[in-house]
């Protein structure tokens, strides 16, 4: 019984490092390193390359390294004979809140435009936003959309949520999935905190965006094939949008030549709104971890049939 670490952006010494912290008596490899395949049963992974998962017969489960688990169902070598995990975890919650505030507050107050104003040395003020003006309408109310949603209400903002199914939460006005244009229509901050699905992607394109008031801005932190990038530029280049914060995008690294990174109203971070902790998703592994070996219900357990 061995756990297989699977991730390529040399963060995995980071992961061992974690395991080796918590004093935990499992096994753990890296995939790139000599390991024992036929001892491995569950494999922790992040954007692991397709197939590999294949090449463990005794393997049956496969833990997301974060909240999302897309990259996972890519993997023609994942099947439904497996389990699936992902990460629920404060400190990503958290996180997320704050980050989607920053930007919502970047956005009121057109701190970027001043970056811009700074690096020509011109010193003019704007017109800025405030609470009043602005209606927080958040994609996908699950475990971060719903806490982002929560987080802001306390702050004073007015907030909107859509899901698949309604949503109970007091102080936000919740719309199910058949009252999208509703949801929109009374949307001047979109946030997307979706699951990459079929059914989500290419989800934030030019009917989309027509949909939202005049000069909408957007904050997409879920995940870059949400996104239809032209109609994004198409939208703001024609006055109907006002900007849009991206941290994720469909090839990460984003090339160094992608005409996003000098658009003057698209404001690029890299994919860093909320970067799962190794040191406290790593107790959360060693509990499924045990729970599997005992044959108990795991913990954040993905329903693969709903597909997020
Ligand atoms: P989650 O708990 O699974 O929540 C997903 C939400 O989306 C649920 O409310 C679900 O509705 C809704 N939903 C799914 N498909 C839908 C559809 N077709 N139409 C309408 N609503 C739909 O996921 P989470 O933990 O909040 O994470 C969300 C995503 O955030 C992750 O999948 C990941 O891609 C992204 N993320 C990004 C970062 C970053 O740093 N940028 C960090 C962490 C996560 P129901 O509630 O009705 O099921
Ligand atoms: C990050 O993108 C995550 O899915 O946790």
């Amino acid at each position: 019984m061995a756990l297989l670490l699977i991730r390529q952006d040399g963060k995995t010494p980071q992961w061992l490092n974690a395991f080796k912290f918590q004093y935990t008596k499992i096994e753990c490899y890296n995939f790139n390193e000599p390991h024992p395949k036929e001892k491995i049963t569950m494999a922790l992974v992040w954007k692991q390359p397709h197939g590999l998962l294949g090449q463990y017969e005794n393997l049956k489960c496969v833990a997301s390294m974060g909240a999302g688990v897309d990259f996972i169902f890519e993997d023609p070598s994942f099947h439904n004979g497996l389990l699936m995990t992902r990460v629920v975890d404060p400190l990503l919650i958290t996180d997320m809140e704050e980050f989607v505030m920053a930007q919502i507050y970047a956005h009121m107050k057109g701190l970027y435009q001043y970056q811009i104003q700074q690096s020509k040395s011109h010193w003019q003020q704007n017109p800025y936003l405030r609470k009043k003006d602005i209606t927080v309408g958040i994609m996908g109310m699950g475990v971060l959309g719903s806490a982002t949603a929560k987080a802001l209400v306390t702050q004073g903002f007015n907030v909107f949520g859509w899901s698949n199914s309604k949503k109970q939460i007091e102080g936000i006005t919740t719309y199910e999935k058949e009252d999208l244009d509703l949801f929109l229509q009374q949307t001047n901050v979109l946030v997307c905190l979706l699951p990459l699905t079929p059914e989500t992607n290419g989800i934030l394109d030019l009917s989309l965006f027509s949909k939202l008031p005049k000069s909408a801005f957007i904050i997409h932190v879920a995940r870059g094939p949400h996104l239809v990038r032209e109609d994004l530029i198409q939208s703001i280049d024609q006055g109907h949008l006002s900007g849009a914060a991206i941290d994720v995008f469909p090839i990460e690294p984003l090339e160094e030549n992608d005409p996003l990174w000098v658009h003057p109203n698209i404001y690029i971070t890299p994919h860093c709104a909320s970067i799962s902790s190794p040191e406290s998703v790593v107790a959360q592994i060693i509990v499924n971890y045990n729970r599997l070996m005992s044959n108990q219900p795991l913990l954040n357990q993905v329903d693969t049939a709903k597909g997020y």
